[in-house]
């Protein structure tokens, strides 16, 4: 691991350069950011899946920049040697350009370093106006969850030739807008692979092919905390809530049988006072 990654850097970070692989790892929380820190991420996205992970919310589209901001200070509190990207959150960048920038000031403010945010050539304005506040803007286009009403789903982008040329062009006006790099979701991986080629900012995939500059996923995924829902492109890596149900049930039948606490799990008294509260009638 070298220094704490900048947006400037990142933005020249492309494998096709010979650079290494972008590592990014979602955390909403302190815990998880230390986690994801340690295990040595160049980024941190405190991503709006906090609404589905965290949160209990069925999608996305419920989580508010207030709820954003608390999580991005969480994990912002944590001082990671990551870079701390937050996501902004539907209809925190669908209004005016100035209401858009004080969305991302409170993001920024609240510690992230770069606002992501999604879609296409349609959201450039927005991106200027807030790059033009010198925040660093990340892009995310193909599977755009917040826009699952009218994407009809979480359905898979780009499987036409002319929406995989579509994805291409929103990807040339995202880099040209100034976005230090761009998460690719949800997309064939040769469209992965065109839209990397075709651009100079680093694109990070999630669900887009090992062609792309670098891979992100969900915390909860890679770990095996969300287990309800398991998309083709995750990977888990440990069961954490298998083990956890584990460690919990053993814990509620310790207590049921007594076997929790044991005596040097307990706090002791000075003898002579327990003395003194046993003469009182309180001990023993
Ligand atoms: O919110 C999130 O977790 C994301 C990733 C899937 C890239 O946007």
């Amino acid at each position: 691991m070298g220094s704490k990654l900048t947006a400037p850097a990142i933005s020249h970070r492309k494998r096709s350069a010979g650079d290494d692989p972008l590592v990014m790892l979602t955390a909403y929380d302190a815990p998880s950011a230390r986690m994801a820190d340690e295990a040595g991420a160049d980024l941190i996205l405190v991503g709006d899946s906090v609404a589905m992970v965290v949160l209990g919310h069925d999608d996305t589209m419920s989580v508010t920049v207030d709820e954003m901001a608390h999580h991005t200070a969480a994990v912002a509190r944590t001082r990671p040697k990551a870079m701390v990207v937050a996501d902004m959150p539907w209809m925190s960048y669908h209004v005016t350009t100035a209401d858009t920038v004080t969305n991302a000031a409170q993001l920024v403010r609240a510690g992230a370093q770069a606002v992501k945010l999604e879609g296409g050539s349609e959201r450039v304005p927005m991106i200027e106006a807030i790059i033009s506040a010198q925040v660093p803007v990340m892009g995310h286009l193909g599977l755009t969850p917040q826009s699952m009403l009218a994407q009809g789903g979480y359905r898979v982008q780009g499987r036409s030739s002319e929406a995989a040329l579509c994805l291409v062009a929103d990807a040339k006006a995202l880099a040209h807008a100034g976005c230090f790099a761009i998460v690719l979701e949800g997309m064939p991986a040769a469209v992965g692979q065109m839209i990397t080629d075709a651009v100079d900012v680093p694109t990070i995939g999630i669900g887009a092919g090992g062609g792309c500059d670098g891979q992100v996923l969900v915390f909860h995924d890679v770990l095996g905390l969300e287990t309800r829902m398991v998309p083709r492109f995750v990977r888990r890596y440990a069961a954490m809530h298998a083990d956890g149900v584990d460690a919990l049930t053993k814990f509620a039948a310790d207590v049921r049988s007594g076997a929790f606490p044991e005596i040097d799990e307990c706090y002791e008294m000075n003898p002579d006072e327990e003395m003194a509260l046993g003469l009182y009638g309180h001990v023993g």
